[in-house]
């Protein structure tokens, strides 16, 4: 399907793209977004992406097809007042240590947040801090900064086709665990790094030790005295 669309008073043409988003972003428009990967399936669970849609509202542009004569805004008071919220919305369950982050600086969260000038939130927070998973030789996660974007979920099972995150319990009490609840060390983890590539917040993020040891090992002006195994490999 092709035609045009209006946004921001911008005539756009629009080809294959699959939603107002890509459209967007072909003309160089920018809208935020944390659970979108071009790459992935379409999951529009974190609702940062919404735009207003004359005779539609507010949608999200992630799930939204264009439709040709549609007029769109991206930046409206409205848009902007809904992307508040959900931020604040997000950040009420996130622990914000930023400072000691391994994330910090590449954080979506952090950057969003900075961007629309989220200065106090509004809700309170939900949860109980949860226990992280070190097990991994080469992966941390910390579900106490989690969004559940699922875009761990997504990579893993449609990139790497292994399947080791999915989510667990359904409303307020859904989170993103491994193999089943059980520590990621004992699952089919291959160590790939796709999650923590993807991950918007620092939920996931290298081992550092690991990763230290292996970035040593590549470069040949270093010595390293290897403490701990590498990471399994699998075929
Ligand atoms: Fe569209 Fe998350 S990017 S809902």
């Amino acid at each position: 399907m092709s035609g045009k669309i209006i946004i921001n008073g911008q005539e756009i043409e629009f080809t294959c793209e699959k939603n107002i988003l890509a459209v967007a972003r072909k003309a160089g428009i920018d809208i935020p977004t944390l659970c979108y990967h071009p790459e992935l399936t379409v999951a529009g669970a974190c609702r940062l992406c919404v735009v207003e849609i004359e005779r539609m509202g507010i949608q999200a542009s992630c799930s939204t097809a264009p439709v040709d004569g549609m007029v769109v805004y991206t930046n409206s008071e409205r848009v902007n007042k809904v992307r508040k919220m959900v931020l604040e919305l997000l950040l009420a369950n996130h622990n914000r240590e930023c400072t000691t982050c391994d994330a910090s600086g590449a954080c979506k969260l952090q950057k969003y947040a900075h961007d629309y000038s989220i200065k106090r939130l509004r809700y309170p927070s939900r949860q109980e801090m949860a226990p992280m998973d070190t097990s991994s030789l080469s992966i941390v996660r910390d579900p106490n900064k989690c969004i559940l974007c699922g875009l761990c979920v997504r990579v893993c099972k449609e990139k790497q086709g292994v399947g080791v995150w999915d989510f667990k319990n359904r409303g307020s009490r859904t989170e993103i665990v491994a193999a089943m609840d059980q520590p990621l060390a004992e699952s089919a983890c291959i160590n790939c790094g796709q999650c923590i590539a993807v991950c918007p917040t620092g939920a996931l993020t290298s081992n550092s030790s690991v990763s230290e040891v292996w970035a040593a090992i590549r470069d040949p002006r270093k010595t390293v005295v290897c403490q701990i195994a590498p990471a399994p490999r699998t075929a």
